[in-house]
C-alpha cells in the first residue's frame, strides 16, 4: 500500500493513513504531510496483514489535521472507508446520524459516510441470508449526493474489501493470488497489468482470490478485464531530480511517439484510428467547441488559432467548468472536443457529459488509456505521451499542441489545404523532436537566466497571436511552481492595463516569433524598456532584435508556424523549473495543487 500510495501522492500530499487488518484486528495510522511520515511511523509500528485500504489526502473539508487525513472509522468502529470526491449532502447525513447516536471525530464529509455504512450495517443484520457489509454499502450510497470513488472494510469481514465510484475514478487490479482498488492504475502498475474500470454507480465486492460487480441498486454487471501496457518504469524518477525535469527532457520522445503512425503514406495529411467519424461527417462539422481547464485550456486556445489556420473551421473554447453549468446555445453542427492529460477532471468529465446529453458529438484529446473520459466521449485521440507524474504539466502540454495541429491539418486537408501545403506541415512536424532536443541543450543558459530572476515577486509572460497561449502557459507554470505573481496577456493589450504593474521589480518574459506580426511585438517590448521593465525574449533564430532592447535572450530554431507554440513552450518550462529550484520550492508537489483534480 506504501509503494502504492508514493505511486499516487502526486493526486494529494497533504496527510496520509491507512488500516490494516492485522492478527490483533483493524490498525490504523495517519500523518499529517507526505506519504514518508507515514512510512516512519509504520517502520517503528511493524504492522503486517493481508488487507487493508489507504490515502493520501488533498483537503477538501477541513484542515490538514490527523483527524481529518483518511482511513475515516465509524463511531462504533464497525466501518471505515478511504474517499476521493464530495458528499453534498453531508451536514443533513450528520445531523441524521448525531440523533442515532454516531460521533463525529472529523469536519469531513467522508466521516458522514463511514457513519451512514455503519448506521445501515447496523439495521442489517445477518438475517436476510445476504451480506450485510456490501448491503450496508450499497443502501448508504443510494442516499448520497455528491461524487465518490471509496474503499470500504469492516472488522466483522476481514477478508473482504469493498469499493464503488460515482464521478470519482476507481479501477480495480487483479493480480496473482491478490486483488486491488486504486483510483489510478499508476499505484498498481507494478502489481499487476490487469485492470476493470469501475463505471459510475457500480460496487466492487473482492477478496484475495475473487471479486463481483453489482450496480448501486444490486443488479449485476459483466466484468471486462483491460490489459495496461504501461512501462511501470515510466512512472519513476530514474536518474532525474524531479519528475518535472524528467518529463521536460523526455518531450522530443513523448512527441514522437503521438506522431507514431499518424501520417498518410504520401506524407500530406495526419491519419487517426479512433475518431469514429467518417470524412464525409467532419466535412459537415462546421464549428468545434473545445473544452479543458488549466494547461490544457491553454492548449485549447493554440488549437483554436491552428484550426481556424489551417483548417477554416470557427473554433470557440470553453473552460469547462464554465460551459457546463452556462447553458450555452450550440449549432447542431458543433464538434465537442475535450482535452486532458488526466482524463479524470471532474470539470471537464462534467462538461464533456452535458454536451452529450444535449446530443454533441464528442471527442476527446487524452493521455490516460481507459480514462473516464476517453471511455465516455464518441471518439478520441490518445497523446501516448507516458505517465506525467509532475504536477505542473510538461510533457502533456506539447503532446496535446502536437496532437492539435495534425487534427488542424488533417481537417484542413479535408478542406481547402493543399497537397502541397500539408507535405510541409507533416515535414515541419516531423523535425519537431530534434529542435526540441536543441533546445533542451540550452537547460545551463536558461538556468543562470532563470537564476537572475527568481528574486522577483512579479512577472509578466507577453506573446501575439499564438504565443498569447504560450504567455499564458508560462505564467501559470511560473506562479504554480514557484509562488511568483505572474500573468500572461496578449503583448498589445498590456498597454490597456498591466502595464501599470512594470517596474524595475517587474519582469517580462517576451515571446517573439518571426513573422508578419514580429516588428509589433519589438514595438510592445520597447513599451517595456521605456518604463524601466527588464526583458527576456525568447525568440525564434533570425529574429533581429537591437542590441541593449533586451536584458536576456533565449533563443529557438527557426520553425515553421504550426510548431511555434511547441518549440516556444520548452524554454518556459526549463525557465519555470529553475526559478522554482532557486527559490527551494518543491517542483514536482506545489503547495495546495493535486495532479487531477476529481472535485469540482
Ligand atoms: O488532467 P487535465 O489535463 O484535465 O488537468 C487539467 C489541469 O488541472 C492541469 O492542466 C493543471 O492546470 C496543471 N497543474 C497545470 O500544470
Amino acid at each position: 500500500m506504501l509503494d502504492g500510495l508514493k505511486r499516487l501522492e502526486y493526486r494529494g500530499y497533504d496527510s496520509s493513513g491507512l488500516i490494516v487488518a492485522t492478527n490483533k484486528g483493524f490498525e490504523q495510522v495517519k500523518r499529517t504531510g507526505r506519504v514518508v511520515n507515514l512510512e516512519e511511523a509504520l517502520d517503528e509500528l511493524q504492522y503486517g496483514g493481508n488487507l487493508g485500504i489507504s490515502h493520501t489526502r488533498w483537503a477538501t473539508h477541513g484542515d490538514v489535521t490527523e483527524a481529518n487525513a483518511h482511513p475515516h472509522t465509524s463511531s462504533d468502529g464497525k466501518i471505515s472507508l478511504v474517499h476521493n470526491g464530495v458528499i453534498e449532502n453531508y451536514v443533513g447525513m450528520k445531523q441524521f446520524l448525531e440523533k442515532k447516536g454516531y460521533t463525529f471525530q472529523s469536519e469531513t464529509d467522508s466521516e458522514a459516510l463511514s457513519n451512514l455504512i455503519a448506521y445501515h450495517y447496523a439495521k442489517e443484520g445477518r438475517a436476510s441470508g445476504k451480506n450485510p457489509f456490501l448491503e450496508a454499502v450499497r443502501k448508504s450510497l443510494r442516499h448520497v449526493e455528491g461524487t465518490y470513488g471509496i474503499a470500504v472494510v469492516c472488522p466483522d469481514f476481514p477478508l473482504e474489501l469493498i469499493g464503488a465510484r460515482k464521478g470519482s475514478p476507481l479501477i480495480i487490479g487483479i493480480g496473482k493470488d491478490e486483488n486491488l482498488i486504486a483510483s489510478d492504475v499508476n499505484a498498481i502498475t507494478h502489481c499487476t497489468q490487469n485492470v476493470v474500470y469501475l463505471n459510475d454507480n457500480e460496487v466492487v465486492h473482492m477478496t484475495n482470490a475473487d471479486f463481483s460487480i453489482t450496480t448501486v441498486s444490486s443488479k449485476n454487471v459483466e466484468a471486462v478485464i483491460h490489459k495496461v501496457d504501461w512501462d511501470t518504469s515510466a512512472a519513476e524518477l530514474g536518474d532525474y531530480s524531479h519528475f518535472m525535469e524528467k518529463e521536460i527532457f523526455e518531450q522530443p520522445v513523448s512527441l514522437q511517439n503521438g506522431m507514431r503512425g499518424r501520417f498518410s503514406d504520401d506524407s500530406s495529411t495526419a491519419v487517426f484510428g479512433g475518431l469514429n467519424l467518417n470524412s464525409q461527417e467532419l466535412r459537415q462539422i462546421d464549428r468545434i467547441l473545445f473544452l479543458a481547464c488549466g494547461t490544457a485550456w491553454h492548449a485549447c486556445l493554440v488549437a483554436e488559432y491552428l484550426i481556424e489556420r489551417f483548417a477554416r473551421i470557427p473554433v470557440e473554447v470553453e473552460y469547462a467548468s464554465e460551459f457546463r453549468y452556462r447553458n450555452a446555445p450550440l449549432d447542431k453542427n458543433t464538434l465537442v472536443i475535450a482535452i486532458s492529460q488526466s482524463g479524470e477532471t471532474i470539470d471537464t468529465l462534467g462538461a464533456l457529459r452535458e454536451a452529450k446529453r444535449k446530443g454533441y458529438r464528442t471527442l476527446a484529446i487524452n493521455n490516460s488509456v481507459g480514462s473516464t473520459i476517453a471511455r465516455e466521449s464518441d471518439g478520441g485521440i490518445y497523446q501516448h505521451a507516458g505517465p506525467e507524474i509532475g504536477v505542473a504539466s510538461t510533457k502533456a502540454f506539447t503532446s496535446q499542441i502536437m496532437i492539435c495541429a495534425m487534427l488542424a491539418l488533417y481537417l484542413g486537408r479535408l478542406r481547402d489545404l493543399s497537397y502541397e501545403d500539408g507535405i510541409q506541415i507533416v515535414k515541419a512536424l516531423r523535425g519537431v523532436p530534434e529542435q526540441v532536443g536543441q533546445i533542451l541543450q540550452q537547460n545551463e543558459a536558461i538556468a543562470a537566466v532563470a537564476k537572475k530572476y527568481a528574486k522577483y515577486e512579479d512577472c509578466l509572460f507577453l506573446g501575439r497571436q499564438l504565443m498569447f497561449p504560450i504567455a499564458l502557459e508560462g505564467a501559470l507554470k511560473l506562479k504554480e511552481i514557484s509562488y511568483i505573481h505572474a500573468e500572461g496577456y496578449p503583448a498589445a493589450e498590456m498597454k490597456h492595463g498591466p502595464i501599470a504593474l512594470i517596474c524595475e521589480n517587474c519582469p517580462s518574459v517576451f515571446l517573439a516569433t518571426s513573422g508578419e506580426i514580429f516588428q509589433k511585438s519589438l514595438a510592445n517590448v520597447q513599451e517595456v524598456k521605456a518604463r524601466k521593465g527588464k526583458v527576456i525574449c525568447i525568440a525564434t533564430e533570425g529574429c533581429e532584435i537591437p542590441d541593449n532592447l533586451v536584458d536576456d535572450i533565449i533563443r529557438v530554431p527557426e520553425c515553421h508556424e504550426i510548431v511555434k507554440p511547441i518549440l516556444m513552450s520548452i524554454p518556459i518550462q526549463l525557465f519555470s523549473y529553475h526559478v522554482a529550484l532557486e527559490r527551494g520550492c518543491d517542483v514536482d508537489k506545489p503547495r495546495n495543487l493535486a495532479k487531477s483534480v476529481t472535485v469540482e
